[in-house]
Protein backbone atom coordinates (compact mmCIF):
# COMPACT_ATOMS: atom_id res chain seq x y z
CA UNK A 1 0.00 0.00 0.00
CA UNK A 2 2.64 2.64 0.52
CA UNK A 3 3.27 4.72 -2.55
CA UNK A 4 6.71 3.79 -3.90
CA UNK A 5 7.89 6.86 -4.65
CA UNK A 6 10.82 8.96 -3.41
CA UNK A 7 10.28 12.46 -2.73
CA UNK A 8 13.02 14.81 -2.15
CA UNK A 9 15.41 14.47 0.41
CA UNK A 10 14.95 17.68 2.18
CA UNK A 11 10.71 17.14 1.45
CA UNK A 12 8.72 17.74 5.13
CA UNK A 13 6.74 15.17 6.68
CA UNK A 14 4.68 15.64 9.07
CA UNK A 15 1.33 16.14 11.59
CA UNK A 16 -0.78 18.58 12.34
CA UNK A 17 -3.20 19.82 15.40
CA UNK A 18 -4.70 22.64 16.49
CA UNK A 19 -4.39 24.87 19.80
CA UNK A 20 -8.76 24.71 20.38
CA UNK A 21 -8.83 21.51 19.42
CA UNK A 22 -6.85 19.61 21.95
CA UNK A 23 -5.04 22.38 24.58
CA UNK A 24 -8.71 22.34 26.93
CA UNK A 25 -7.25 24.08 30.31
CA UNK A 26 -9.88 27.06 28.89
CA UNK A 27 -9.40 29.19 32.21
CA UNK A 28 -6.31 27.96 33.18
CA UNK A 29 -3.63 30.90 34.44
CA UNK A 30 -6.23 33.29 33.31
CA UNK A 31 -6.48 32.38 29.83
CA UNK A 32 -9.16 34.46 28.07
CA UNK A 33 -12.25 33.09 26.68
CA UNK A 34 -12.07 32.57 22.49
CA UNK A 35 -15.43 33.01 20.09
CA UNK A 36 -15.15 29.00 20.23
CA UNK A 37 -15.27 29.40 23.97
CA UNK A 38 -18.58 31.33 23.69
CA UNK A 39 -19.87 30.06 20.84
CA UNK A 40 -20.40 26.42 22.63
CA UNK A 41 -22.42 27.48 24.84
CA UNK A 42 -24.76 28.41 21.87
CA UNK A 43 -27.79 25.94 22.56
CA UNK A 44 -27.43 24.15 19.01
CA UNK A 45 -24.19 25.16 18.06
CA UNK A 46 -22.34 22.13 18.62
CA UNK A 47 -23.60 18.53 17.40
CA UNK A 48 -23.16 16.85 20.61
CA UNK A 49 -23.20 19.95 23.01
CA UNK A 50 -19.45 19.54 23.82
CA UNK A 51 -16.82 22.33 24.44
CA UNK A 52 -13.23 22.55 24.50
CA UNK A 53 -12.67 22.68 28.32
CA UNK A 54 -11.03 19.54 28.43
CA UNK A 55 -10.37 18.70 25.27
CA UNK A 56 -7.41 16.19 24.53
CA UNK A 57 -6.26 17.89 27.50
CA UNK A 58 -2.96 18.41 25.58
CA UNK A 59 -1.52 21.58 27.80
CA UNK A 60 -0.94 18.72 31.01
CA UNK A 61 0.22 15.86 28.71
CA UNK A 62 1.99 17.48 26.14
CA UNK A 63 5.32 16.31 27.07
CA UNK A 64 3.53 12.40 26.44
CA UNK A 65 1.94 13.83 23.25
CA UNK A 66 5.34 14.91 21.52
CA UNK A 67 6.91 11.59 22.43
CA UNK A 68 4.22 10.25 19.98
CA UNK A 69 5.17 12.70 17.56
CA UNK A 70 8.54 11.87 17.94
CA UNK A 71 8.06 7.98 17.75
CA UNK A 72 6.20 8.06 14.08
CA UNK A 73 9.77 9.49 12.98
CA UNK A 74 7.98 12.65 10.98
CA UNK A 75 10.04 15.80 10.68
CA UNK A 76 8.04 18.46 11.49
CA UNK A 77 4.97 19.33 14.19
CA UNK A 78 2.51 21.94 12.45
CA UNK A 79 0.37 23.66 15.75
CA UNK A 80 -1.35 26.81 16.57
CA UNK A 81 -0.99 29.30 19.37
CA UNK A 82 -4.12 30.04 21.14
CA UNK A 83 -4.11 34.07 21.54
CA UNK A 84 -6.38 34.15 24.42
CA UNK A 85 -3.91 31.89 26.34
CA UNK A 86 -1.07 34.35 25.47
CA UNK A 87 -2.79 37.77 25.36
CA UNK A 88 -5.85 37.03 27.33
CA UNK A 89 -8.12 40.11 25.62
CA UNK A 90 -6.18 40.24 22.45
CA UNK A 91 -4.50 43.19 23.09
CA UNK A 92 -2.18 44.85 26.44
CA UNK A 93 -1.29 42.53 28.84
CA UNK A 94 0.67 38.87 27.87
CA UNK A 95 0.41 36.42 30.16
CA UNK A 96 3.41 34.76 31.41
CA UNK A 97 2.52 31.39 32.45
CA UNK A 98 0.62 31.27 28.73
CA UNK A 99 3.87 32.65 26.34
CA UNK A 100 5.77 29.78 29.03
CA UNK A 101 3.46 26.39 28.13
CA UNK A 102 4.66 27.43 24.16
CA UNK A 103 8.48 27.70 25.00
CA UNK A 104 7.97 24.12 26.64
CA UNK A 105 6.27 22.74 23.81
CA UNK A 106 8.74 24.47 20.66
CA UNK A 107 11.81 23.38 23.19
CA UNK A 108 10.11 20.31 23.92
CA UNK A 109 10.10 19.61 19.76
CA UNK A 110 13.39 20.68 19.04
CA UNK A 111 14.75 18.45 22.08
CA UNK A 112 13.06 15.62 20.36
CA UNK A 113 14.64 16.59 16.35
CA UNK A 114 10.91 17.67 15.42
CA UNK A 115 10.90 21.24 13.55
CA UNK A 116 8.09 23.17 14.92
CA UNK A 117 6.10 24.65 12.48
CA UNK A 118 3.45 27.45 14.24
CA UNK A 119 0.38 29.46 13.30
CA UNK A 120 -0.70 31.99 15.03
CA UNK A 121 -4.66 32.03 14.33
CA UNK A 122 -6.58 29.13 13.92
CA UNK A 123 -9.86 30.50 14.37
CA UNK A 124 -9.77 31.17 18.32
CA UNK A 125 -9.99 34.68 18.51
CA UNK A 126 -10.24 36.43 22.02
CA UNK A 127 -13.59 37.12 22.63
CA UNK A 128 -12.56 40.43 24.08
CA UNK A 129 -11.46 41.44 20.20
CA UNK A 130 -14.84 39.78 19.22
CA UNK A 131 -17.05 42.61 21.27
CA UNK A 132 -15.31 45.05 19.57
CA UNK A 133 -16.58 43.70 16.54
CA UNK A 134 -14.24 41.05 15.77
CA UNK A 135 -12.61 40.59 12.00
CA UNK A 136 -15.30 42.83 10.86
CA UNK A 137 -13.52 45.72 12.83
CA UNK A 138 -10.53 46.99 10.87
CA UNK A 139 -8.82 47.77 14.56
CA UNK A 140 -8.39 43.47 14.66
CA UNK A 141 -6.10 44.27 11.73
CA UNK A 142 -3.78 45.81 14.32
CA UNK A 143 -4.10 43.97 17.30
CA UNK A 144 -2.97 40.79 14.88
CA UNK A 145 -0.10 42.55 13.80
CA UNK A 146 1.05 43.49 17.38
CA UNK A 147 0.08 39.57 18.27
CA UNK A 148 2.45 38.49 15.52
CA UNK A 149 5.04 40.27 16.11
CA UNK A 150 5.16 39.57 19.93
CA UNK A 151 5.04 35.65 19.27
CA UNK A 152 7.77 36.24 16.36
CA UNK A 153 10.03 38.29 19.11
CA UNK A 154 9.62 35.09 21.73
CA UNK A 155 9.99 32.09 19.18
CA UNK A 156 10.78 33.17 15.77
CA UNK A 157 14.22 32.18 16.59
CA UNK A 158 12.69 28.45 16.89
CA UNK A 159 10.48 28.23 14.64
CA UNK A 160 11.07 26.28 11.13
CA UNK A 161 8.17 28.69 9.92
CA UNK A 162 5.28 31.08 10.51
CA UNK A 163 1.58 30.85 9.42
CA UNK A 164 -0.45 34.09 9.88
CA UNK A 165 -3.69 32.46 9.79
CA UNK A 166 -4.99 28.82 8.66
CA UNK A 167 -7.87 28.96 6.00
CA UNK A 168 -9.58 32.45 5.97
CA UNK A 169 -12.10 31.29 3.99
CA UNK A 170 -13.82 28.83 6.99
CA UNK A 171 -13.71 31.92 9.12
CA UNK A 172 -14.82 34.51 6.97
CA UNK A 173 -17.70 32.43 5.07
CA UNK A 174 -18.46 29.52 7.93
CA UNK A 175 -18.22 32.16 10.55
CA UNK A 176 -20.03 35.01 9.22
CA UNK A 177 -22.15 34.08 6.26
CA UNK A 178 -23.94 30.86 6.85
CA UNK A 179 -23.09 31.35 10.44
CA UNK A 180 -22.61 27.30 11.73
CA UNK A 181 -18.74 28.23 13.04
CA UNK A 182 -17.83 31.20 15.56
CA UNK A 183 -18.87 34.03 15.97
CA UNK A 184 -22.02 32.68 14.44
CA UNK A 185 -22.88 35.54 12.34
CA UNK A 186 -25.11 35.61 9.24
CA UNK A 187 -24.07 38.50 7.07
CA UNK A 188 -22.55 38.49 3.52
CA UNK A 189 -21.37 41.87 3.55
CA UNK A 190 -19.20 41.51 7.06
CA UNK A 191 -18.57 38.58 6.19
CA UNK A 192 -16.53 39.64 3.34
CA UNK A 193 -14.90 42.45 5.32
CA UNK A 194 -13.85 40.05 7.42
CA UNK A 195 -12.12 38.06 4.29
CA UNK A 196 -10.70 41.18 3.51
CA UNK A 197 -9.20 41.70 6.78
CA UNK A 198 -7.44 38.84 7.79
CA UNK A 199 -5.68 39.00 4.39
CA UNK A 200 -4.71 42.29 5.02
CA UNK A 201 -3.62 41.24 8.74
CA UNK A 202 -1.89 39.14 6.61
CA UNK A 203 0.48 41.22 4.59
CA UNK A 204 0.59 44.00 7.35
CA UNK A 205 2.38 40.80 9.78
CA UNK A 206 4.74 39.96 6.87
CA UNK A 207 6.24 43.24 6.31
CA UNK A 208 6.45 43.56 9.94
CA UNK A 209 7.87 40.39 11.14
CA UNK A 210 10.62 40.92 8.44
CA UNK A 211 11.03 44.30 9.07
CA UNK A 212 11.88 43.01 12.71
CA UNK A 213 14.67 40.73 11.21
CA UNK A 214 12.11 37.17 12.20
CA UNK A 215 14.20 34.81 10.22
CA UNK A 216 12.09 32.26 10.13
CA UNK A 217 9.89 30.93 6.56
CA UNK A 218 6.76 33.51 6.49
CA UNK A 219 3.16 32.00 4.82
CA UNK A 220 -0.28 31.46 4.81
CA UNK A 221 -2.63 28.49 4.89
CA UNK A 222 -5.58 28.46 2.68
CA UNK A 223 -8.48 25.57 2.34
CA UNK A 224 -8.86 24.72 -1.16
CA UNK A 225 -10.17 22.85 -3.55
CA UNK A 226 -11.06 22.06 -7.40
CA UNK A 227 -14.50 23.12 -8.37
CA UNK A 228 -15.65 20.95 -11.16
CA UNK A 229 -18.66 21.02 -12.92
CA UNK A 230 -21.31 18.54 -12.46
CA UNK A 231 -21.95 18.14 -16.14
CA UNK A 232 -19.86 20.10 -19.24
CA UNK A 233 -23.34 22.06 -20.33
CA UNK A 234 -22.45 25.92 -20.13
CA UNK A 235 -24.50 26.44 -16.96
CA UNK A 236 -22.70 23.87 -14.80
CA UNK A 237 -18.98 25.21 -15.95
CA UNK A 238 -20.36 28.68 -15.78
CA UNK A 239 -21.59 27.55 -11.89
CA UNK A 240 -18.18 25.73 -11.17
CA UNK A 241 -15.93 29.33 -12.58
CA UNK A 242 -18.23 31.15 -9.89
CA UNK A 243 -17.76 28.86 -6.89
CA UNK A 244 -13.86 28.60 -7.50
CA UNK A 245 -13.98 32.53 -7.72
CA UNK A 246 -15.35 32.58 -3.79
CA UNK A 247 -13.49 29.63 -2.84
CA UNK A 248 -10.40 30.22 -4.62
CA UNK A 249 -9.73 32.99 -6.51
CA UNK A 250 -11.09 35.02 -4.12
CA UNK A 251 -7.86 34.19 -1.95
CA UNK A 252 -5.02 33.53 -4.44
CA UNK A 253 -5.56 36.29 -6.94
CA UNK A 254 -4.95 39.18 -4.16
CA UNK A 255 -2.52 37.21 -2.30
CA UNK A 256 -0.53 37.03 -5.71
CA UNK A 257 -1.99 39.21 -8.12
CA UNK A 258 -2.55 42.14 -5.68
CA UNK A 259 -6.47 42.16 -6.65
CA UNK A 260 -9.48 40.52 -6.78
CA UNK A 261 -11.53 38.64 -9.33
CA UNK A 262 -13.66 41.50 -10.76
CA UNK A 263 -16.83 38.70 -11.09
CA UNK A 264 -16.87 38.15 -7.47
CA UNK A 265 -17.04 41.92 -6.42
CA UNK A 266 -19.30 42.16 -9.68
CA UNK A 267 -21.58 39.51 -7.97
CA UNK A 268 -20.57 41.09 -4.35
CA UNK A 269 -22.13 44.28 -5.21
CA UNK A 270 -22.77 46.46 -2.09
CA UNK A 271 -21.83 43.22 0.19
CA UNK A 272 -18.14 43.43 -1.48
CA UNK A 273 -15.41 44.65 0.99
CA UNK A 274 -14.05 48.30 1.77
CA UNK A 275 -10.33 48.03 0.34
CA UNK A 276 -8.47 51.21 2.05
CA UNK A 277 -5.50 52.50 -0.73
CA UNK A 278 -2.76 50.33 -0.47
CA UNK A 279 -4.30 47.76 0.70
CA UNK A 280 -3.93 45.45 -1.97
CA UNK A 281 -0.02 46.04 -2.13
CA UNK A 282 0.15 44.98 1.35
CA UNK A 283 -1.56 41.37 1.18
CA UNK A 284 0.50 41.13 -1.93
CA UNK A 285 3.74 40.00 -0.02
CA UNK A 286 6.04 37.62 -1.37
CA UNK A 287 5.48 34.47 0.72
CA UNK A 288 8.26 32.06 1.64
CA UNK A 289 5.74 28.97 1.49
CA UNK A 290 2.17 28.64 1.19
CA UNK A 291 0.21 25.84 2.77
CA UNK A 292 -3.16 24.39 1.24
CA UNK A 293 -5.18 21.88 3.26
CA UNK A 294 -7.05 19.68 1.10
CA UNK A 295 -9.51 16.93 1.90
CA UNK A 296 -12.32 16.73 -1.20
CA UNK A 297 -13.30 18.53 -4.33
CA UNK A 298 -15.81 20.34 -5.03
CA UNK A 299 -18.94 20.00 -7.63
CA UNK A 300 -21.10 22.63 -9.01
CA UNK A 301 -24.17 22.68 -10.31
CA UNK A 302 -26.22 25.31 -11.90
CA UNK A 303 -29.29 23.24 -10.49
CA UNK A 304 -28.17 23.89 -6.90
CA UNK A 305 -26.07 22.15 -4.28
CA UNK A 306 -24.98 19.25 -5.28
CA UNK A 307 -25.78 15.38 -3.76
CA UNK A 308 -22.09 13.69 -3.32
CA UNK A 309 -24.26 10.62 -2.89
CA UNK A 310 -24.93 10.75 -6.83
CA UNK A 311 -21.33 10.48 -7.79
CA UNK A 312 -20.57 7.33 -6.38
CA UNK A 313 -17.46 7.79 -4.96
CA UNK A 314 -16.14 6.55 -1.36
CA UNK A 315 -16.80 8.80 1.38
CA UNK A 316 -15.51 10.33 4.72
CA UNK A 317 -17.78 10.39 7.73
CA UNK A 318 -17.89 13.85 7.07
CA UNK A 319 -19.57 12.65 4.08
CA UNK A 320 -16.99 14.37 1.57
CA UNK A 321 -16.58 12.19 -1.72
CA UNK A 322 -12.54 10.40 -1.57
CA UNK A 323 -10.86 12.53 -4.55
CA UNK A 324 -7.18 12.53 -3.97
CA UNK A 325 -6.98 13.41 -8.08
CA UNK A 326 -8.24 16.86 -6.80
CA UNK A 327 -5.38 17.11 -5.08
CA UNK A 328 -3.18 17.01 -8.06
CA UNK A 329 -5.38 18.71 -10.42
CA UNK A 330 -5.54 21.51 -7.42
CA UNK A 331 -1.79 21.73 -7.44
CA UNK A 332 -0.66 21.51 -10.94
CA UNK A 333 -3.72 24.28 -11.39
CA UNK A 334 -2.20 26.59 -8.45
CA UNK A 335 1.47 25.97 -9.92
CA UNK A 336 -0.14 27.41 -13.62
CA UNK A 337 -2.27 29.81 -12.46
CA UNK A 338 0.04 31.71 -9.81
CA UNK A 339 3.50 32.07 -8.73
CA UNK A 340 3.25 29.89 -6.07
CA UNK A 341 6.44 29.77 -3.49
CA UNK A 342 6.91 26.06 -2.37
CA UNK A 343 3.89 24.42 -1.33
CA UNK A 344 3.07 22.50 1.56
CA UNK A 345 -0.29 20.39 2.07
CA UNK A 346 -0.40 21.54 5.54
CA UNK A 347 -3.61 19.24 6.66
CA UNK A 348 -4.93 16.13 4.44
CA UNK A 349 -7.07 13.11 6.72
CA UNK A 350 -9.63 11.87 7.09
CA UNK A 351 -12.50 11.07 9.72
CA UNK A 352 -13.76 7.67 10.02
CA UNK A 353 -15.97 5.35 12.48
CA UNK A 354 -12.86 3.97 14.70
CA UNK A 355 -13.49 0.69 16.76
CA UNK A 356 -11.09 -0.13 19.78
CA UNK A 357 -10.75 -4.12 19.57
CA UNK A 358 -8.33 -5.89 22.17
CA UNK A 359 -6.20 -2.16 22.22
CA UNK A 360 -6.06 -1.95 18.44
CA UNK A 361 -7.46 0.14 15.93
CA UNK A 362 -7.93 -1.40 12.45
CA UNK A 363 -8.91 1.84 10.24
CA UNK A 364 -7.32 0.35 6.81
CA UNK A 365 -9.32 3.50 5.05
CA UNK A 366 -7.92 6.34 6.72
CA UNK A 367 -4.63 4.45 5.67
CA UNK A 368 -5.58 3.92 1.93
CA UNK A 369 -7.12 7.60 2.27
CA UNK A 370 -3.68 9.14 3.35
CA UNK A 371 -1.66 7.02 1.14
CA UNK A 372 -3.07 8.11 -1.74
CA UNK A 373 -2.99 11.50 -1.27
CA UNK A 374 0.84 10.90 -0.46
CA UNK A 375 0.59 9.34 -3.82
CA UNK A 376 -0.99 12.40 -5.56
CA UNK A 377 1.74 14.81 -3.75
CA UNK A 378 4.03 13.00 -5.44
CA UNK A 379 2.15 12.60 -8.81
CA UNK A 380 2.68 16.67 -8.51
CA UNK A 381 5.79 16.62 -8.03
CA UNK A 382 6.54 14.51 -10.45
CA UNK A 383 4.89 17.04 -13.20
CA UNK A 384 7.13 19.64 -11.76
CA UNK A 385 5.44 21.44 -8.57
CA UNK A 386 7.23 22.87 -6.11
CA UNK A 387 6.28 20.85 -3.20
CA UNK A 388 8.00 20.88 0.44
CA UNK A 389 5.83 18.86 2.45
CA UNK A 390 2.79 17.19 3.84
CA UNK A 391 1.20 16.57 7.36
CA UNK A 392 -1.51 14.88 8.29
CA UNK A 393 -4.29 15.49 9.90
CA UNK A 394 -4.29 15.12 12.54
CA UNK A 395 -2.53 13.33 15.17
CA UNK A 396 -4.63 13.32 17.59
CA UNK A 397 -8.85 12.75 17.91
CA UNK A 398 -9.36 15.87 18.70
CA UNK A 399 -12.67 18.49 19.27
CA UNK A 400 -13.88 18.72 15.42
CA UNK A 401 -15.31 22.33 15.69
CA UNK A 402 -19.81 22.12 15.08
CA UNK A 403 -19.26 18.13 14.64
CA UNK A 404 -17.96 18.00 18.53
CA UNK A 405 -16.08 14.90 19.52
CA UNK A 406 -18.22 12.84 17.19
CA UNK A 407 -15.70 12.96 14.26
CA UNK A 408 -12.33 11.28 14.85
CA UNK A 409 -9.94 12.84 12.06
CA UNK A 410 -6.67 11.37 14.38
CA UNK A 411 -4.01 8.59 13.54
CA UNK A 412 -3.80 8.50 17.14
CA UNK A 413 -7.47 7.37 18.88
CA UNK A 414 -8.17 9.16 22.26
CA UNK A 415 -10.10 7.65 24.60
CA UNK A 416 -11.47 11.40 26.46
CA UNK A 417 -13.07 9.32 29.50
CA UNK A 418 -9.38 8.34 30.43
CA UNK A 419 -7.11 10.69 28.02
CA UNK A 420 -5.89 7.30 26.87
CA UNK A 421 -3.53 7.70 23.61
CA UNK A 422 -3.37 4.56 21.42
CA UNK A 423 -2.19 4.44 17.92
CA UNK A 424 -4.16 3.69 14.83
CA UNK A 425 -2.85 1.34 12.52
CA UNK A 426 -2.82 4.27 10.37
CA UNK A 427 -0.57 5.55 12.47
CA UNK A 428 1.71 2.51 12.47
CA UNK A 429 1.23 2.45 8.91
CA UNK A 430 2.33 6.07 8.53
CA UNK A 431 5.49 5.58 10.84
CA UNK A 432 6.34 2.82 8.50
CA UNK A 433 6.30 4.38 5.41
CA UNK A 434 8.14 7.58 6.86
CA UNK A 435 11.05 4.55 8.04
CA UNK A 436 11.48 3.86 4.34
CA UNK A 437 11.46 7.80 2.99
CA UNK A 438 14.51 7.83 5.94
CA UNK A 439 16.46 4.74 4.29
CA UNK A 440 15.55 6.08 0.64
CA UNK A 441 17.12 9.46 1.87
CA UNK A 442 20.04 7.44 3.36
CA UNK A 443 20.77 5.53 0.37
CA UNK A 444 20.63 8.43 -1.85
CA UNK A 445 22.77 10.49 0.42
CA UNK A 446 25.40 7.67 0.39
CA UNK A 447 25.26 7.33 -3.51
CA UNK A 448 25.84 11.14 -3.84
CA UNK A 449 28.81 11.05 -1.87
CA UNK A 450 30.37 7.99 -3.53
CA UNK A 451 29.67 10.48 -6.31
C1 LIG B 1 -9.93 22.05 8.59
C2 LIG B 1 -9.44 22.69 9.86
C3 LIG B 1 -8.99 21.72 10.91
C4 LIG B 1 -9.84 20.48 10.95
C5 LIG B 1 -10.04 19.90 9.57
C6 LIG B 1 -10.87 18.65 9.53
O1 LIG B 1 -10.83 22.90 7.96
O2 LIG B 1 -8.38 23.58 9.59
O3 LIG B 1 -8.95 22.40 12.12
O4 LIG B 1 -11.02 20.74 11.59
O5 LIG B 1 -10.62 20.86 8.74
Amino acid sequence: MAPALSFPADFVWGVATSAFQIEGSATLDGKGPSIWDTFCRVPGAIADGSNGDIACDHVHRWAADLDIVQSLGVDAYRFSVSWPRVQPTGSGAWSTAGLDFYERLIDGLLERGVAPYLTLNHWDLPQALQDAGGWANRDTVHRFVDYARGIAARFGDRVASITTHNEPWVMANLGHESGIFAPGIRDRRQAMQVAHHLLLSHGLALQALRADGCACALGIVLNLSPVQPASPTPADIAQAHFEDGRLVRWYMDPLYHGRYPQDIVDFLGTDAPEVAPGDMAAIAQPMDFMGLNYYTRAVASAQGPWDVRQSGLELTDMGWEIYPEGLTELLLRLHRDYAVPPLFVTENGAAFQDTLLDGRIDDAGRTRYIASHIAAVGEALRLGVPMAGYMVWSLLDNFEWASGYEKRFGIVHVDYATQQRTLKDSALWYRDFLQQQQALRATRRAASTRG
